[in-house]
């Protein structure tokens, strides 16, 4: 039987146990510059002394006009690295690995920020504007955009990086048709569509070398489970090392919806995932595991290779150590106040500070 406390190695990074922090972004954290601040090294400091296994930094974009908000994250630039060294410092002091989400909204983009620009002309936030199609030249940009960032996490000291793959950003735009309405190599077949996504990992592999990790946070629908897996499998072919597995665009496969087994119907497809990739990659899956019965249920019965915690870690930074050492915790309340917007609470009701 697998246990919490089970040790991983994944590419050449040793997770200590199977608990790692899901990406989660702290909008006004940073400013306009889109630099670390001292607010972000205090909170990763706080979860990387609370016992997890690896922490992925949030959301953090590759290029200014793909922000969230104009305080959002970035690592566009050399002058952003200095303070991600800093991140990447209190990971490593107590132990932790870390990687770093890369990410650029596209179709979605902050008006603030950039233009709304995908692979496809389709509605974007405000559903009477189009995006504007990616030429060409544009789509191989944005990739050296991507790589570009991966070379300046590794810089900084991450153990690797994880793409943005999912919840309808940039790189889940290319691979769901319903946003992908391209008749060249980067739409149409299910290929064609990872494309976008496969060619930047093949070139992080290149230009950043075989011992960084990369992970792709990849959708697991678009639109049904098996053409998700078809998806993960380029990316696999391409250099990615672990998958984690969460929502995306649309949602047509009923199976999913037919019972609610391990937890929830997102965890289902990362447990789906596993049952595929076993032993070939690792996979974890997310949402809603906020007690320590979850996180054993699924570990101990090897459903995944490592659960993926964000709001459990927010409201108790020290949440892991809690369900190592079979002690108490601030259980998330998951009230509707953990948002993803600028409202979203620096300070978690269930005594968490995020
Ligand atoms: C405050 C907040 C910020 C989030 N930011 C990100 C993000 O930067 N990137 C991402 O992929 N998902 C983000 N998510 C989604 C989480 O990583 C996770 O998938 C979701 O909260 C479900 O997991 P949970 O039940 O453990 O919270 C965010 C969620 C919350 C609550």
């Amino acid at each position: 039987m697998a246990r919490v406390s089970d040790p991983l190695t994944i590419n050449k990074t040793l997770l200590k146990n199977r608990m790692t922090m899901a990406p989660t972004v702290k909008f006004d954290y940073a400013g306009e510059d889109g630099k670390v601040t001292d607010k972000h090294i205090e909170h990763y400091r706080k979860r990387a002394e609370g016992g997890l296994g690896l922490i992925c930094v949030e959301a953090t974009a590759v290029t200014p006009g793909g922000r969230f908000a104009k305080n959002h994250l970035g690592l566009w630039e050399e002058a952003q690295v200095e303070g991600h060294r800093a991140i990447s410092g209190v990971c490593h002091e107590n132990g932790v690995p870390v990687i770093i989400q890369l990410n650029h909204t596209g179709i979605i983009s902050n008006p603030a920020c950039g233009p709304a620009i995908g692979p496809s002309a389709v509605p974007t936030r405000n559903p009477e504007i189009l995006s504007k199609e990616m030429s060409i030249a544009e789509i191989h940009e944005m990739q050296e955009q991507f790589v570009a960032a991966a070379v300046r996490a590794k810089k900084a000291g991450y153990d690797g990086v994880q793409l943005h793959g999912c919840h309808g950003y940039l790189i889940n735009q290319f691979a769901a048709k319903k946003t992908n309405l391209r008749s060249d190599e980067y739409g149409g077949s299910t290929v064609n569509r990872a494309r976008f996504g496969s060619e930047i990992i093949s070139e992080i592999r290149k230009s950043c070398g075989s011992d960084f990790l990369i992970s792709v946070r990849t959708t697991g629908i678009e639109p049904d489970i098996a053409t998700a897996i078809e998806i993960a499998e380029e990316y696999v072919k391409a250099g990615c090392d672990y998958l984690q597995v969460s929502t995306g665009i649309e949602w047509e496969d009923p199976t999913v919806d037919e019972n609610n087994e391990h937890y929830n119907r997102f965890c289902s497809l990362g447990v789906r995932f596993h049952e595929h990739f076993k032993g070939r990659v690792p996979v974890s899956c997310v949402n809603g595991i906020n007690d320590a019965a979850q996180v054993k249920y699924l570990i101990e019965n090897e459903l995944v290779d490592t659960v993926d915690l964000a709001r459990a870690v927010l409201a108790d930074p020290a949440f892991c150590s809690a369900v190592l050492e079979d002690k108490t915790y601030n259980k998330c309340f998951g009230c509707p106040r953990c948002q993803y917007g600028p409202a979203m609470p620096h300070k978690c009701p269930a005594g968490g500070g995020i």
